[in-house]
């Protein structure tokens, strides 16, 4: 096998540097645990960006795809499939009611493609309203509906006919709905801009919004579904089911699988040969997501990522007040945010001198979204290591000029 040394420095020497990369050279996982090529081992509170969702080399996952390498590999979706349609109806036996029709993908972004495409095909609008705070994907179509400037203003000019409303205040959605709205887009609950949960009745206010303004509502779910929230699908939390939903990241055990849901009606406006994918409802990743979707409702991960959830998120609250360290600790079920007073670089490169992965979201919220199967000592561990991680602080600090409480 290549060392630590040679592999860093081809990925340097050959691949876009894009990635903000962490000084990590994995070489094989196990559940919650990866371990790197010097054989150190780390507990994976990352789970890749979450597509880990039922642990690393899930078993279920892991046979399914191996038999389905040994019958086929690659089919195109302009011919019938087995595993393709089994998968199909397993995830309409899982999706909100009505959304019983899917496009398959391969990516978060282009699951959010499709569902642009849909929205203005069906609704003939050309318009988008998405969110302040937003991150749909780095394709034109998806970038241009995310709200950070870096990912978008060095690619413009972008897909026209977006508006961004304030996240949360549906007063600033009225402002800029109109006639030519053909869609709202929103993650139920934010994923990339640090885990954030919207008003209770936001999500309510959209779907009326929508209707009486004849626009689709779309929920990318692609980080908060398949149980990651603690149900199967975020919108749950607030009973709104939407028109159009996208799917990705852990659906297929990790391998790259995204889903653009909807009903009947919405997606028989695509008509023949005005979406398609080389790729999509590939066997091999159909195959691992049917074992996916079997191995998420037969353990119910989705109130087991409820339960250890809300027993990891007491945890980061306990470091908060006990250290004087956190701005805020935010989440939902196994989606879960510690905001602090001051830059969390160093902690997270501390946690992964201790063996601990956790994400950076934005310059001062350490994100975790690990795999549901964690542990609750392996919940434990990760708290210690947390808790070792972080300073002490005798006072509050400011920072951006607003006084963090503790
Ligand atoms: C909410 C959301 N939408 C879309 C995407 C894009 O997915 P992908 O990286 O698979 O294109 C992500 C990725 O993090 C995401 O979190």
């Amino acid at each position: 096998m290549i060392d630590a040394g040679t592999t860093i420095k081809l990925e340097q020497e050959h691949y876009a540097q894009v990635y903000q990369k962490l000084p990590v050279v994995i070489d094989r996982g196990q559940a919650a645990l990866i371990w790197d090529v010097d054989g150190k081992e780390y507990l994976d509170c990352m789970a890749g960006y979450g597509e880990a969702l039922v642990g690393h080399c899930n078993p279920r996952v892991v046979s399914a795809v191996k038999d389905q390498a040994d019958r086929l590999i690659t089919s195109h979706p302009s011919l019938y499939s087995p595993v393709r349609s089994q998968f199909l109806e397993k995830l309409s036996g899982i999706s909100p009611r009505g959304l019983d029709h899917a496009f398959l993908s391969n990516s978060g972004a282009e699951a959010n493609e499709c569902a642009i495409k849909l929205a203005r095909k069906c609704t003939g609008r050309k318009e988008i309203i998405a969110f302040t705070g937003s991150f749909h994907g780095k394709t034109m179509g998806a970038v241009s509906i995310t709200w950070a400037k870096k990912y978008r203003e060095p690619f413009e000019p972008l897909v026209p006919g977006v508006h961004f409303a304030k996240f949360g205040e549906i007063d600033t959605v009225k402002s800029v709905l109109g006639d030519e709205t053909g869609a709202v887009i929103v993650e139920p609950v934010q994923g990339e801009s640090g885990v954030h949960i919207p008003p209770d009745d936001f999500l309510l206010q959209l779907r009326e919004l929508c209707d009486e303004n004849g626009s689709l509502l779309i929920f990318d779910e692609i980080q908060t579904g398949l149980g990651r929230t603690g149900k199967m699908w975020a919108g749950e939390h607030w009973n709104v089911t939407p028109d159009i939903m996208t799917v990705a990241k852990g659906l297929a055990g990790g391998l790259p699988t995204g889903a653009t849901l909807s009903t009947e009606e919405v997606m028989s406006s695509l008509k023949l040969g005005e979406h398609s994918s080389t790729f999509g409802g590939n066997p091999l990743c159909c195959a691992a997501a049917s074992a996916t979707i079997d191995y998420i409702v037969e353990n119910k991960l989705a109130s087991r990522a409820e339960e250890i959830g809300e027993f990891f998120k007491k945890g980061l609250e306990k470091i908060a007040s006990e250290k004087n360290v956190a701005r805020e600790v935010r989440g939902l079920g196994l989606m879960l945010a510690f905001e602090t007073r001051f830059e969390v670089k160093e902690i997270i490169l501390e946690c992964l001198r201790q063996g601990l992965l956790v994400l950076y979201s934005g310059r001062n919220i350490i994100r975790l979204l690990p795999p549901l199967i964690i542990e609750t000592e392996q919940i434990e561990r990760a708290l210690g290591v947390l808790a070792s991680s972080l300073p002490n602080l005798a006072a509050p600090i400011t920072i951006e000029g607003r006084t963090g409480s503790g």
